[in-house]
């Protein structure tokens, strides 16, 4: 059955475009092929869903772009009902380069325009596809002002030239975006970001919020399945959460849903990845039905384990202390 769209609420972006509250991931990993989460696109858009994440790096754009093709060519859908995003890799941030890897995404995802590009990673330190977490790339370099307003530059140009209508930055840090926000001609429309009840970021949460940039918040089931190079002992799983299983037990559904139920009422807008139809079906029907309570709101707030799972440690630079360098921890860049 088809969530009516008419159910599923929306949210506002800053120039007053809306953005369903919740979309899919696409990042397959290392577990399912090109072909199955195309599969899982198509079937998605066919049960409802309108907002899906995409990334030249996740390797499946050319394959995502055939279901959107589908779909569109057979009438299930107009290309303006859709909200689709992309990123630009780290591999892709020299002078010239943001504007080919958004042209080569767009002509793999079959489209004329994005509705929003995002800087992946603000740095242009990236790793070879499934290395190990303690391998380190020697171009790898700290965090640069300069450098990240380049590629921001790069950016602007594409809304200027109509190739994508909205851009925004990902895995960013309150001391960083206080360095670059001034620096922007356009704002972020959306930051997206590791967003689930073990790991909160409340303070970047509410710095969002209070500029009118929308938190898209990946990860929102505590991504269980994600490669092994990214776990650590220490890992903690949102769905294994003592608060989570109770409150699932008592609306009789899955932690899974949970989560979610919590990040659409919290204001973020999750993006979990299935390629399960039962579970992706049940992922976006769940925002139209029972909703959490203002006390199991509050209890999961209070749960949280500000526990970093994407802690990034592959885009280390030689002589780094560790992942927490990536991520200002300490209040500075
Ligand atoms: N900007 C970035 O740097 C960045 C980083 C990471 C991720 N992302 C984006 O965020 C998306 C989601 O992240 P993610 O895939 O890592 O994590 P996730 O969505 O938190 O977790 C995905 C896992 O949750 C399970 N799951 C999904 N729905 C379920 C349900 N209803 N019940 C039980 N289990 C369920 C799936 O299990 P099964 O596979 O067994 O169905 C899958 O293993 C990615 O696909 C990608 O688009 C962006």
């Amino acid at each position: 059955m088809m969530t009516s769209q008419q159910m599923i609420p929306v949210k506002t972006l800053s120039n007053g475009m809306s953005i369903p509250c919740i979309g899919m991931g696409t990042f397959g990993s290392d577990r399912f092929s090109p072909e199955q989460v195309a599969n899982a696109v198509s079937g998605a858009i066919k049960c409802g869903y309108r907002l899906f994440d995409c990334a030249s790096v996740y390797g499946n754009e050319s394959y995502i772009g055939k279901s959107f093709t589908g779909a569109l060519n057979d009438g299930t859908i107009e290309r303006d009902e859709l909200f689709i995003t992309s990123k630009v890799w780290n591999d892709m941030h020299g002078k010239g380069d943001v504007l080919i890897s958004c042209t080569k995404s767009l002509k793999d995802l079959k489209l004329d325009y994005l509705d929003l590009y995002f800087v992946h990673w603000p740095f242009p330190n990236y790793h070879a596809p499934g290395c190990a977490g303690d391998s380190r790339n020697p171009d790898s370099k700290p965090f640069s002002v300069s450098d990240f307003i380049s590629v921001w530059q790069q950016m602007e140009d594409l809304v200027d030239l109509g190739l994508t209508k909205f851009i925004g930055m990902s895995n960013m840090t309150i001391p960083k975006l206080e360095a670059v926000l001034p620096l922007c001609k356009i704002q972020p429309a959306a930051i997206e970001m590791e967003l689930h009840p073990a790991f909160q970021q409340p303070e970047l949460f509410k710095y969002c919020v209070e500029r009118e940039i929308l938190p898209i918040g990946f990860c929102p089931i505590g991504s269980p399945s994600r490669p092994e190079r990214d776990k650590t002992p220490d890992d903690i799983s949102a769905i294994d959460m003592p608060e989570i299983i109770k409150i699932a037990k008592a609306h009789n559904v899955h932690p899974a849903i949970v989560c979610i139920k919590w990040a659409v009422q919290r204001g973020q807008v999750p993006i979990p990845f299935t390629v399960d139809e039962v579970k992706y079906r049940r992922n976006l029907s769940c925002v139209t039905e029972e909703s959490l309570t203002e006390e199991e709101m509050q209890i999961i707030a209070q749960a949280d384990k500000n526990c970093r799972l994407i802690k990034g440690q592959v885009f280390l630079w030689e002589g780094a202390k560790g992942w927490e360098d990536l991520w200002d921890t300490d209040g500075t860049i």
